[in-house]
């Protein structure tokens, strides 16, 4: 089984490109379900959550070709069988955004409950209360989301919290609702502003994505598009707080400055110079790091998936800070494998508390999610020895290339194939 190699202390120079952003490319993948033509999707990352949504989408019935960056999702030519299996949901829980799109185009859906998963229970109230408001019918049997419907209604859909897929899943049934919808309480994250410019390209007319009220006036008919994929704020923020741990100079290429500014003002506060350089952002640290306390919020707030990743940085800095999550009810998965690397932190329920140390001592340690999987990479860039992270599967759902993009500025790192798991 793969796993990554560091030998870590090594401070970060050179250059870094920023690859296309996952959360944004999930649900245009999904999105080309709404057309009946071909759809090519540009500036696609290599990832595996990619290769899991390019087979649902042929299970479905709609032919892929996944050629990153470039994806083609081919015109509907079999009838589509509208049902996404356990198999490929539990994978990956962003393929429960066919759902809308499915419901709303073939009037119905089968689609296997995400279930739990490390981080929390992650239910999907919020998209089902959403659907049975523009008209459907649903019922969950044996695990799996029963979703009928005629044609879907326009409606107002008020959002108890704000959902990024509850979002995403509503504005793609709207778009192809009799009349106008109204979402509100929407997540507000740079990936569903982004979603509202595809479906706009593909003709319904979506305003306010990216804020707290979303207008949708559904379409007959949506068109296939050609679409380029926005960078990766999450990518872009794990090499900034990368470089912030080892120390160093590196020039992110395509990174979304603006889409960052949370993580920016935090990273800014712990001595970390970041500034923009024509189409690039350069990050830098040369003093001490400093400790910086942070709460996870929806955005525009600090995001929960950049939360582990600062953790570790702070492991370093010269004094306390405090980390509260509040998104999801159980994402400290990594604390205890910091930990085995000599950082001292301490949990009360939602709330870390991190002592900063002088140096970490490389261990073996387990990734148990995404976001983890990356926090236990910089945390072995900044450790004295070797650092092996184990099931590297979760990082490679969400970061291209990760190894060979941190060598090539000067990391120690490699991925290696090891026995047992
Ligand atoms: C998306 C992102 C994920 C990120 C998360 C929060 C994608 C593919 N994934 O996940 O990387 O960590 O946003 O920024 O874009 N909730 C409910 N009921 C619902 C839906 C959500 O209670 O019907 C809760 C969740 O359990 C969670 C919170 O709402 O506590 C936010 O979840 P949500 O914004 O829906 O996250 P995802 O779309 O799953």
């Amino acid at each position: 089984m793969d796993a990554i190699r560091i030998r870590g202390t090594k401070p970060l120079s050179g250059k870094i490109t920023v690859s296309g952003a996952k959360n944004a490319a999930l649900p245009i993948l999904c999105a080309t379900l709404l057309s009946e033509g071909e759809s090519r999707l540009r500036n696609v990352p290599g990832l595996r959550d990619i290769k899991t949504t390019s087979a649902l989408l042929g299970f479905l019935g709609r032919d892929t070709q996944v050629n990153t960056p470039d994806v083609i999702v081919s015109a509907e030519t079999t009838p589509v069988r509208p049902m996404a299996p356990y198999e490929l949901v539990r994978q990956m829980r962003a393929s429960v955004l066919v759902l809308g799109p499915l419901v709303a185009r073939y009037g119905k859906a089968k689609v296997s409950l995400p279930g739990g998963c490390a981080i929390g229970a992650r239910p999907v109230d919020q998209h089902l209360r959403g659907l049975e408001a523009l008209g459907a019918k649903i019922a969950v049997e044996h695990g799996y989301i029963l979703a009928e419907a005629g044609r879907l209604r326009g409606a107002e859909i008020v959002f108890d919290i704000p959902t990024v897929g509850g979002t995403e899943n509503l504005m793609m049934a709207a778009a192809l609702a009799k009349g106008r919808s109204t979402l509100v309480n929407c997540a507000r994250e740079p990936e569903i502003e982004e979603l509202g410019r595809v479906l706009n390209k593909m003709g319904a007319q979506v305003e306010g994505a990216g804020t707290a009220v979303i207008h949708i006036h559904g379409k007959d008919e949506l068109e296939p598009f050609d679409h380029a994929v926005i960078a990766d704020r999450i990518e872009a923020g794990t090499f900034m707080a990368a470089v912030g741990a080892t120390g160093g100079d590196v020039l992110l290429e395509h990174a979304p400055l603006d889409d960052l500014e949370p993580v920016v003002m935090k990273l800014r506060q712990a001595g970390i110079e970041i500034e923009r350089e024509g189409q690039a952002v350069r990050v830098r640290r040369q003093g001490a790091l400093r400790p910086v306390d942070v709460t996870t919020a929806p955005h525009p707030g600090f995001p929960t998936d950049m939360q582990a990743q600062f953790m570790a940085l702070m492991t370093r800095a010269e004094g306390r800070s405090v980390l509260t999550e509040t998104i999801f009810e159980n994402r400290f998965m990594h604390v205890p494998e910091l930990q085995r690397m000599g950082a001292r932190i301490e949990t009360r329920n939602n709330t870390a508390f991190v002592e900063g140390v002088d140096t970490l001592s490389g261990a073996s340690v387990m990734a148990t999610d995404l976001r983890a999987s990356a926090s236990l990479v910089i945390a072995g860039l900044i450790s004295g020895g070797e650092t092996i992270v184990r099931r590297v599967y979760h990082l490679d759902r969400g970061y291209e290339a990760i190894e060979k993009k941190l060598a090539a500025v000067g990391a120690d790192i490699e991925r290696i194939d090891l026995e047992g798991p």
